[in-house]
């Protein structure tokens, strides 16, 4: 939140500093006293956990390619090499694979916290956007390094998905083919390819950051939203970032990371393919070819649609439409909690992003098809219809006067000393707001 400077430089240098480059400045007054709603829950100790994320992927990433060797014959070999003969290489390499599946759970649980408490709303819709480019930009990424290990699963990944491109022969005969091989160096995946795909992996993720940097300049000029989704009024519905929410955030991270290391340490291959222990072979397609866990909803859309194109464009807006959510919502109130019609259909639309992904496991047949098709419907119908219309017609519940009042359950404009002091009564005035 734009907030009055409360920096104090402790000694000459930092004054001295202070006047040519305030980055400690810009650091308390950002990260330390920054007014924060003294209300946010543990859902939004996720967007610190995902910084960590992007910084544990960037770091194992680096040292993983200064041994992996980016070629057709190569590449295989080089990750049975990391994982056996680099020191503490099993190690780099688990926590990197383990490391993207985390990343993923992370940034799906903040997406959903923010469509939940409509943190997309006015003032926030470019913080919101942002965040849809950094998820299209980690979806890229994933891709791209799923393909580096070069087994059966990566290699025929990577032709399945590259091959969507040809689709647009449909638009302008010959487009797509020309495409797809542009994107290949040739005229099948091969060694061009993963020396494109690797030298994209490794940039990506530093663009990422680049964005991140925007995500949170557009998140600290507006503020926090908050559960209630109400503003802040007045300083007393706000603490410092520092101490109570380094704390807070510290201690959901260490929850995060110890559920982390039992995936590395205990199951480290939970979540991956057996076949991509299988070298790439361009001569023998894999019976199901599955994308990694992350992906499935969106494959489950692509299948669900019989036409190649239709299917490609249906995949593109599955992700393109969040762009739009600030504008497809009509609701003057932000938070789902007090919205008792959105907050079913929003939960429908959760179970039907699980189911998606359970969908796109299966293959496309018989029912998983059936069910496939109703689920893409309802999760285009969410965003097309339950949005703009529910938002019109429904009667939102009536909103806490402040959000001290959400939890205190006393006007926040009271002065402070004229607070009731009462312990007992402080609880059940929280219990009655809960
Ligand atoms: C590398 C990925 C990302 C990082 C590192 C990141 C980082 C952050 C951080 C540090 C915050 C403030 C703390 C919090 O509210 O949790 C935040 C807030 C937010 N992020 Fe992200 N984010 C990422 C991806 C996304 C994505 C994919 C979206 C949505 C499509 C998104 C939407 C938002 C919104 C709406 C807020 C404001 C939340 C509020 O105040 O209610 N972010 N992000």
């Amino acid at each position: 939140m734009a907030h009055p400077s409360t920096y104090k430089p402790g000694s000459r240098f930092g004054a001295w500093l202070d006047v040519r480059l305030p980055v400690a400045r810009l650091t308390h007054d950002q990260f330390l006293a920054y007014p924060t709603p003294r209300n946010l829950n543990y859902w939004w100790t996720f967007g610190g956990i995902l910084t960590f994320m992007l910084g544990v992927q960037i770091a194992t990433g680096i040292v993983l390619a200064m041994h992996y060797v980016p070629t057709a014959e190569g590449a295989f070999d080089s990750v049975e090499k990391i994982m056996r003969d680099v020191n503490w290489g099993w190690l780099l390499r688990y926590t990197h694979a383990v490391g993207a599946s985390m990343f993923f759970l992370a940034v799906y649980i903040h997406t959903f916290r923010g469509l939940y408490y409509g943190s997309y709303k006015a003032p926030r819709e470019v913080l919101w956007i942002l965040g849809v480019l950094i998820l299209l930009l980690m979806i890229a990424t994933a891709f791209m390094g799923y393909s580096l290990v070069w087994g059966q699963m990566s290699f025929w990944a990577v032709t399945v998905i590259t091959n969507l491109f040809s689709s647009l022969d449909m638009v302008i005969p010959g487009l797509g083919t020309t495409l797809v091989q542009w994107i290949w160096g040739g005229f099948s995946v091969g060694a061009p390819t993963l020396n494109r795909l690797y030298s994209l992996h490794y940039l990506l993720p530093f663009i990422i950051a680049g964005v991140v940097v925007l995500h949170i300049w557009a998140l600290h000029i507006p503020g926090n939203n908050n559960p209630t989704g109400i503003e802040v009024k007045t300083a007393r519905d706000v603490v410092p970032f520092h101490p109570y929410y380094t704390i807070k955030d510290g201690f959901a991270l260490v929850v995060f990371v110890l559920l982390f290391a039992l995936l590395v340490f205990y199951a480290p291959n939970l979540l991956g393919h057996p076949d991509n222990y299988i070298p790439a072979n361009p001569l023998q397609t894999p019976p199901h070819i599955v994308p990694e866990w992350y992906f499935l909803p969106f494959y489950a859309i692509l299948r669900a649609i019989p036409n190649k194109l239709l299917g490609v464009i249906a995949l593109f807006s599955s992700i393109a439409i969040l762009f739009f959510v600030p504008w497809l919502d009509s609701s003057k109130v932000r938070s789902t909690r007090y919205r008792p019609i959105y907050r079913w259909f929003f939960w429908a639309f959760v179970i039907t992003c699980v189911a998606l992904g359970y969908l796109g496991s299966q293959a496309p047949e018989g029912s998983y098809l059936v069910f496939g098709r109703i689920c893409t419907f309802y999760y285009f119908a969410f965003f097309l219809i339950v949005m703009p219309v529910v938002g019109l017609i429904e009667r939102p519940r009536a909103l806490p006067g402040s959000i001290t009042e959400s939890v205190l359950g006393y006007d926040a404009e009271q002065p402070v000393g004229k607070v009731p002091p009462n312990p007992p009564a402080r609880a059940r005035a929280r219990e009655k707001v809960l």
